[in-house]
């Protein structure tokens, strides 16, 4: 029997104080006026059950993104979407292929369905080592688990690159491209999402509102595919799953993109000007295309003294074996950073 892994120790209690929440890649900026008056006016609503299948939700973005509706597979944010692909595409003891690290969803959910991850670790340029994870596909791989942009280094990967590694990869066996946070890599070559699936009919896009659109509260991802594999994820919706506050969140988000996009400008900014002060300092920071920067450890004396300095200063990142993800925010988030690596 495989047990799947105590979530409590996964996840650290996040509910501690802290000055500067860095850990968990979120926007820092709190919904606009119009998406917070959007929200608000829907409570007034609140006694109603949303749809019992979602209709809407899914049209709404297949609009936007320029796909058939009946491609757009939506949950509790991309985590939730993802169990249900689980659910459907890996029985207990059947594989998926991932990088280690990447998104700590992967492994979890992976274990509650009770299939096995194949682990495979990152390149030394910090990059998913996608020779390798082509080669790990063996008869019961039933997933391979790509990011781009990928969490915790935010390397990108190349439009020739994905078509590479899918020409040494089983067709039949779906490839999940994970986009979190594609609207921070607004020059890579992967961001029309019709032509992926249309060239790629095995891969399964997913992309959340949870970072870019800062709504990571109201849960809503999605997932964008062929209409045949959109059909056996969307077997496992669960009825009402999708709250109503998702649809209005989405929506208003939507109609204030322009503003919210200047956001990310801002974001994307501020990580670059990071990465590069860090690199300054002599720190091993490779090109993030996400909204987060990865600092590699020299050593496990300088991992403890960072560690300690975060601490201190009431500072959450989240640490790896062999380096720390920090989510970018504002200048002085940033300068408070700096204080930990020059003290
Ligand atoms: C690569 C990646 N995928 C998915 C998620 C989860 O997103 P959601 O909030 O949509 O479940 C994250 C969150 O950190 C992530 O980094």
């Amino acid at each position: 029997m495989i047990v799947p892994p105590i979530l409590s120790e996964v996840h650290p209690d996040i509910s501690q104080p802290a000055r500067l929440l860095l850990s968990l890649n979120e926007n820092p900026f709190g919904p606009l006026p119009s998406v917070r008056h959007a929200l608000a006016a829907a409570t007034e609503r609140a006694n109603r059950y949303p749809e019992f299948l979602p209709r809407r939700l899914p049209r709404l973005i297949a609009d936007r993104i320029g796909v058939e509706p009946r491609q757009v597979s939506v949950g509790s944010g991309i985590t939730g979407v993802l169990m249900h692909i689980l659910q459907e595409f890996v029985a207990p003891g059947e594989r998926v292929v991932m990088a280690t690290p990447t998104f700590d969803g992967y492994p979890i959910l992976v274990g509650m369905v009770q299939g096995q991850s194949t682990q495979i670790p990152l390149a030394p340029d910090g990059r998913q080592d996608l020779d390798r994870m082509a080669k790990a596909v063996e008869a019961t791989t039933r997933l391979v688990a790509l990011c781009s942009p990928h969490n915790p280094t935010g390397s990108r990967i190349t439009k020739d690159e994905l078509s590479s590694f899918l020409a040494k990869v089983d067709p039949a066996v779906p490839v999940l491209l994970d986009q979190a946070y594609i609207e921070f890599d607004v020059a890579g070559e992967l961001t029309d999402v019709g032509s992926i699936i249309a060239q790629h009919p095995n891969v399964i896009v997913l992309r959340t509102f949870s970072k870019a659109f800062g709504l990571a509260a109201v849960r809503v991802g999605y997932a964008v595919s062929s209409p045949e594999l959109a059909a056996r994820i969307q077997r496992w919706q669960v009825p009402f799953e999708i709250n109503a506050f998702a649809e209005i969140g989405v929506e208003a988000c939507y109609n204030a993109e322009h503003e919210l996009m200047r956001r990310v400008e801002r974001i994307s900014a501020e990580r670059d000007h990071l990465a590069r002060r860090l690199r300054l300092l002599g720190l091993d920071v490779p090109t993030s295309f996400a909204n987060c920067i990865y600092v590699a450890h020299r050593d496990e004396i300088e991992a403890e003294i960072l560690h300690r300095g975060f601490e201190k200063e009431g500072v959450l990142v989240k640490g790896y074996p062999g380096g720390t993800r920090i989510t970018v925010s504002d200048r002085e988030a940033s300068n408070t950073i700096l204080s930990v690596f020059t003290s």
